[in-house]
């Protein structure tokens, strides 16, 4: 979408709809503090999700469980303050929209009034069908997440490709169902790529790719992944942009070599009396 000549001052999902028709591909990264907010609106990033993955990267937990919406509000918030022009997504954690859509709706409005996001992501497809028409019905946009969905992770047996063999069928019968909810678009994530091409083609709402290969309308990643920040294994469907890792680990061991020899600060980083 950044390439589109007619690029929007502030993304919205209507031009997620048109990029679909137009074939421009939407781009999107998550995001949990200002100023990555703010690098990755500047670099044209089409949407920012402040994903529950803040459970990991932000918070030191292990899955995205424990995560809370208390947890996640000054994370979005601070988000959707930085960002200009990208479309700003909160992620509905685990437990805060299942119990039914009434409940998933309570959710949507604190995200909507404590924010300023633009629009709530949550996790399920069929299952999930009747908060997203709730929520949609307030005048809340939605943004679906089907295939491996990590709030899902001990139910689904780990982290395990979803839509293999026979399982195509009842991804498609979940990606039919969010986009009759009214979902405007759609996470396809650890899908295997011919499947989500064929959910791509059948659905009018782009399909949005996190490990569901090159046919879907628009990708997203986590983004310390991304940078390259990450300690240990990342997905197999991680490209690392950047070596963020290394570069910080090299300039907090020269300061730490700096400071011990005395050679920061140095007159420079001084004041005059
Ligand atoms: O929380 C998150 O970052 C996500 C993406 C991986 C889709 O849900």
């Amino acid at each position: 979408m950044a390439d589109a000549s007619d690029a929007p001052k502030r993304v919205r999902t209507r031009h997620f709809r048109q990029a679909k028709e137009q074939g421009i591909r939407i781009t999107g990264l998550t995001s949990y503090d200002a100023n990555s907010a703010s690098i990755f609106d500047e670099a044209g990033i089409d949407f920012l999700l402040v994903g529950d993955s803040a459970g990991q990267t932000v918070l030191g937990y292990d899955t995205t469980l424990p995560v809370t919406v208390d947890e996640l509000i000054p994370l979005t918030r601070a988000v959707a303050h930085a960002a200009q022009r990208a479309l700003v997504v909160a992620d509905m954690p685990f437990g805060s929209y299942e119990s039914g859509p009434d409940h998933a709706l309570e959710t949507a409005f604190r995200f909507m009034k404590e924010t300023g996001a633009h629009a709530v992501k949550l996790e399920g497809g069929v299952r999930s069908a009747e908060q997203i028409r709730r929520i949609v019905s307030a005048g809340i946009p939605v943004m679906a997440h089907i295939g491996f969905t990590p709030q899902s992770e001990h139910g689904l047996g780990g982290h395990v490709i979803q839509g293999r063999g026979e399982q195509a069928e009842r991804l498609l019968a979940d990606a039919h169902a969010v986009e009759q909810a009214g979902a405007f678009a759609v996470v396809l994530e650890m899908v295997p790529s011919a499947v989500a091409e064929r959910v791509t083609r059948e659905l009018a709402i782009p399909t949005i790719s996190v490990g569901a290969g090159p046919h879907c309308d628009g990708q997203l990643m986590v983004w310390t992944d991304w940078a390259g920040l990450t300690k240990g294994r990342v997905p197999k469907f991680v490209k690392q942009y950047a070596d963020l890792r290394r570069i910080l680990l090299d300039a907090a061991r020269t300061y730490a070599e700096e400071v011990a020899s005395g050679a920061y600060p140095g007159p420079e980083h001084q004041y005059e009396d």
